[in-house]
């Protein structure tokens, strides 16, 4: 069989695929602690499924406009200016099956064969790919953990070429957890201006953010960049609704049309019902998304404390999403002998990469990690906190033992 050469570069997203092995696992009864989880381990409150249901029993079932319901349009542009002081009209609003297809759509409709987009790395696992899929290339700003995973200005320059189409920035940021503050926007949304570079602005963590601070949407820091940026955010992870597939764009008119007319070629609408249950979620009550971001922040006390305390492992505080991406150089190069459980891992080995680290954690240590190579970055790993302050304990235990044995 001949596959299009488009889809055959294309890797299956490792972080699902991990996700899929800890389920695999514990279905056939191994006590495996996961720590891959791109989600919030909480249930959708209750008054967003209740919604859900009331709009089934009312017989919403049928296809909406392609680029989602009016009234959820409306519900988003008053969060986009209550939350982010942004002003956008419904006609500037796409919704659609989840931010990733908003993310998919604008990288479809804004770059082609011969474009560069700029990639900050580490950078969520399917950038890289949705960049590749609509023919330009991802062109790697690498960022230091000195630096805290952000953009050092000088590189971000260096890296701009005539075919630079656009820059992803992805503030609070998956894997890092770092979130860009007013002075290095600015900094970044100049040069945007200055060079006529699209941004694609993923806000989808914005929520979940730390320490008082609050999130700033670039866009809204002038008229100027608000003109060249899309602002992708969606319900997943504020609302725990990441299987309700909804997700949003906001941006300048033409891109927006544009994205449209794609989305009604492809998926048409996002699920009708998930769509009238979004309207209450940002509307509604805004308790539970508190009570999840505070127990979220314990949970990140405790792992940073844990992980710090692990002689050859070192880790920065995140300031916000949910994730932890502490600096495992110092284990690589280290010799491993497997314990009984783990022998088909063979008899003593050198841990080489975060890769091979990561599945002999999950043989032996029964803990299930993503390497940081799937981020773009080697010598770290990615840990998400979307599990119990239990299974963060049993897990951050084993990795003790198991570092003290090399
Ligand atoms: C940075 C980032 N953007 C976008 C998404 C996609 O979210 P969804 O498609 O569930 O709305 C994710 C999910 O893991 C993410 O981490």
């Amino acid at each position: 069989m001949t596959l299009a050469k488009r889809i055959s570069a294309i890797s299956p997203s490792p972080t699902l695929a991990i996700t899929a092995k800890v389920k695999e696992m514990k279905a056939k009864g191994i006590d495996v602690i996961g720590f891959g989880a791109g989600e919030p381990d909480f249930d959708t409150p209750e008054h967003i499924k209740e919604e859900a249901k009331r709009s089934l029993d009312e017989g919403f079932t049928k296809y909406t406009p392609d680029s989602g319901i009016p009234e959820l349009k409306e519900a988003i542009c008053k969060k986009l200016k209550k939350d982010n002081d942004l002003d956008y009209e419904p006609g500037q609003i796409i919704v659609s099956c989840g931010a990733k297809h908003s993310l998919y759509n604008a990288m479809q409709v804004l770059c082609e064969s011969g474009d560069e987009v700029l990639l900050p790395s580490p950078y969520w696992v399917s950038y890289p790919e949705q960049i590749r899929l609509s023919g330009a290339e991802p062109v790697i700003i690498e960022t230091e953990e000195e630096e805290g995973f952000k953009i050092k200005i000088e590189r971000l320059r260096e890296k701009i070429t005539s075919r630079t189409k656009l820059l992803i920035l992805n503030s609070p940021s998956n894997p890092t957890g770092a979130v860009y503050h007013r002075k290095e926007l600015e900094a970044i949304a100049e040069i945007a201006i200055e060079k006529n570079i699209y941004v694609i602005s993923d806000e989808i963590y914005e929520k979940i953010i730390y320490d008082n601070l609050k999130h700033i949407s670039i866009t809204s820091l002038n008229s100027e960049i608000k003109k060249l940026t899309l602002v992708i955010n969606g319900l997943s992870k504020s609302y725990s609704m990441t299987g309700w597939r909804i997700g949003y764009a906001a941006g300048p008119k033409e891109i927006v049309d544009a994205m449209s007319r794609l989305q009604s070629h492809s998926t048409s609408n996002p699920t009708s019902f998930a769509q009238k249950a979004s309207i209450v979620a940002l509307e509604g009550s805004q308790e539970p998304l508190r009570g999840m971001v505070s127990e979220f922040a314990q949970r990140r006390e405790y792992i940073v404390e844990r992980l710090n305390s692990i002689t050859g492992i070192s880790c920065l505080k995140p300031e916000g999403a949910f994730y932890v991406f502490p600096n495992i150089s110092k284990l690589l190069g280290k010799s491993y002998k497997p314990s009984p459980c783990a022998q088909r891992l063979g008899k003593s080995q050198i841990i080489k990469d975060s890769i091979n680290l990561s599945q002999i954690l999950l043989e032996d240590a029964k803990i299930a990690v993503v390497p940081g190579l799937a981020f773009g970055k080697d010598h770290y790993l990615r840990l998400s906190y979307a599990t119990s302050m239990e299974n963060i304990t049993k897990g951050m235990d084993r990795l003790e033992k198991f570092v003290k044995k090399l």
